[in-house]
């Protein structure tokens, strides 16, 4: 059987102590669910006209239904994705 996303999903949610650990991956983890169709730098000015919170609010509940199912990885890119909007304000 491949392993494919789904081993890779289990994994994340198995080990979230160890993830938390690898912050800089978050970066790689855009990449792999995001970039085909999102750069940082098209979607970073709309999100940074939103609070911080409100604005981690708004993508938790919009990545639920928009290519990050899961929720340990949602975390990384919400958290990741917030820290490019707020530096590029
Ligand atoms: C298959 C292409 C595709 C992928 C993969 C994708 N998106 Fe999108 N995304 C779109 C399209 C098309 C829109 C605009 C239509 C809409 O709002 O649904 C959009 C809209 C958005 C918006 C709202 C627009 C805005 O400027 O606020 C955000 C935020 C966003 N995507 C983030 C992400 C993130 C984060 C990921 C990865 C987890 C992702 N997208 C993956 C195609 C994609």
């Amino acid at each position: 059987m491949r392993c494919t996303a789904l081993c890779f999903a289990i994994l994340v949610a198995a080990a979230p102590a160890t993830l938390r650990a690898q912050a800089p991956d978050d970066a790689k983890l855009f990449e792999a669910r995001c970039a085909k169709c999102h750069s940082v730098d098209k979607l970073a000015p709309g999100l940074a006209q939103r609070a911080p919170a409100a604005r981690e609010k708004y993508l938790e509940r919009f990545l639920t239904r928009h290519y990050a199912p899961d929720a340990a990885e949602r975390k990384r890119i919400v958290a990741w994705l917030s820290a490019q909007a707020g530096a590029k304000r």
